[in-house]
């Protein structure tokens, strides 16, 4: 059956006022890497651009590489000329640019932190008027966490004296349960938990925020948000880009670490927790913690009723023919590391028993689409003529996260004329193209503004590791994994769709 869409584009959402934060300093470590060129500065440039910084405000950006705040100031502006180029203008690029300061450190050596950081920050701090509130963003390699942590601490910078002090740490958080329960526990002998902010982006993301404004400020479809009316869940994050210059990292991750621990997990608790008292960040993270709690662990003995990995070969993806993953610059040629998961996910407690949750992830799949759809019951009593048949569509409520981020209703409507037939039409809510704010905006104006709603606190990362390090454990222990198993370009592997079939679904389409 076609599906005929009737289209309201909402382009004139009236935009809310962002607040600018207090006066603060960021201290970046890991400055002369890729996530400062490409993500942070570019994302506080344009924070300065829309006038949401505050007054009294610098950066101060460290790593190992020796290079002058003149060299270093350059590499940003070339960043941003990448990331930004329609907004990079001279003028505002040269008054940006003189918050900008560089300063070589050693990760592991207190003495550097004393001499490179605590000895200069007051100074800098007096003229810019920034209170000696201080943001560390640590945007190392992960194995360079504990090192900065244990040299804040031992020089004295972790500690508030009057101030506020943050730290904000980049996702991977750990790489199993034991792994992330050791940074835990480093990073709370320094700080405290309320000055920790670990990072997912996604969080950040405005359509994953509006999951909860949509839920929960609408009577409409909370009654209906359980199993009573919702089948089964689907939640989706697929990607056409394959694993770019990042070899290294992913080699050792795997898509189960690297988008289910955090983004998919997040994803599910969001669509899956039960209504807070109060819209507060400990009440939201509370009922993150009571799903993850209700999800029944995996059954490592029935594999392949819980889960599918796959490893892309070569094909075509967005017209261009690409390599397969082990052919890769940096990957192994026998490499079994999965870059597609499908997984499925019981939660047990009295709104979702029996409603299966589908997440699939991968890369190089056949389209770019991040969303949540959630496929509600067949109506009970089918009262049609038997001409019509019985495959009427269900009801289909589609979250799009990214790109062409909205809302999707899809229902049954009758077609003009007939007497009995029947199409499925679609009642949209697109937001506009451009939004305010991208995820790094939004995650840099709440740590500064001291709101941990969008990160993750240290029993969700314990809770989602807790579920996934077995599973990622025995999935590594198998040998004779048949990869590649999908080809570049595609839906993912075969297996995967019957994960759904077996239970007498279907994915949705990508
Ligand atoms: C990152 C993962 O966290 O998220 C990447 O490490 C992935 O592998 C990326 O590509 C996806 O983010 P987005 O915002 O492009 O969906």
């Amino acid at each position: 059956m076609g599906s005929q869409e009737y289209a309201e584009k909402s382009a004139d959402i009236p935009r809310c006022e962002i607040e600018v934060p207090h006066p603060c300093c960021l201290v970046i470590f890991g400055a002369s890497g890729d996530l400062a060129k490409r993500k942070l500065i570019p994302s506080i440039y344009r924070l300065y651009r829309q006038q949401l910084l505050p007054r009294g405000f610098f950066v101060l950006g460290l790593a190992r590489t020796p290079k002058t705040s003149e060299q270093f100031r350059e590499d940003m502006r070339i960043g941003i000329r990448e990331t930004l180029p329609e907004e990079c203008d001279d003028t505002c690029w040269r008054n940006f640019s003189s918050i900008l300061e560089y300063r070589t450190v050693e990760y592991g050596e207190p003495e550097s932190f004393r001499k490179n950081i605590a000895d200069v920050l007051p100074l800098k701090e007096g003229i810019a008027g920034t209170g000696g509130n201080r943001v560390f963003y640590v945007a190392t390699p992960p194995t360079i966490y504990e090192d900065i942590i244990f040299s804040l601490q031992a020089a004295g910078l972790s500690r508030e004296q009057g101030n506020t002090v943050k730290i904000v740490i980049e996702k991977p958080f750990g790489r199993d349960l034991e792994s992330a329960r050791r940074l835990n526990t480093v990073l709370l002998q320094a700080f405290e938990e309320r000055q920790i902010y670990r990072i997912d982006h996604y969080l950040a993301k405005e359509t994953v925020q509006n999951i909860l404004m949509f839920r929960f400020a609408n009577s409409i479809f909370e009654p209906l948000w359980n199993r009573r009316y919702i089948d089964h869940v689907q939640i989706t994050s697929a990607e056409t880009l394959g694993i770019e210059q990042r070899a290294g990292y992913y080699e050792k991750a795997g898509v189960l670490r690297d988008m289910f621990q955090n983004h998919m997990f997040q994803l599910l608790s969001l669509t899956a927790l039960e209504p807070p008292a109060l819209f507060s960040h400990n009440r939201v993270r509370d009922e993150k913690a009571k799903v993850f709690q209700a999800i029944r662990p995996f059954n490592l003995d029935r594999l392949d009723e819980t889960v599918v990995v796959g490893q892309y070969g070569k094909g075509i993806c967005n017209g261009k023919a690409v390599y397969g993953y082990r052919e890769e610059a940096g990957v192994a040629a026998d490499s079994v590391t999965p870059t597609y998961a499908a997984l499925k996910v019981n939660i047990e407690n009295w709104r979702w028993n029996g409603v299966p949750f589908y997440l699939r992830s991968g890369k190089r799949l056949k389209s770019r689409t991040t969303e949540i759809s959630i496929h509600f019951k067949q109506v009970p009593h089918m009262m049609f003529p038997s001409t019509m048949g019985n495959n009427i569509e269900p009801n289909t409520l589609l979250l799009r996260i990214q790109p062409d981020e909205g809302i999707t209703l899809e229902f049954q409507a009758k077609n003009p004329g007939s007497r009995f037939c029947l199409n499925p039409v679609k009642l949209n809510f697109s937001y506009p193209a451009n939004l305010v704010l991208d995820a790094y905006e939004r995650v840099l104006l709440d740590c500064m503004q001291g709101d941990q709603m969008l990160f993750i606190r240290d029993d969700l990362v314990d809770l989602t590791w807790s579920l996934l390090s077995p599973l990622i454990d025995r999935l590594e222990s198998l040998s004779d994994i048949p990869f590649p198993n999908y080809a570049a370009g595609t839906e993912g592997p075969a297996a995967a769709l019957l994960l759904a079939e077996r239970d007498g679904r279907r994915w949705k389409p990508l």
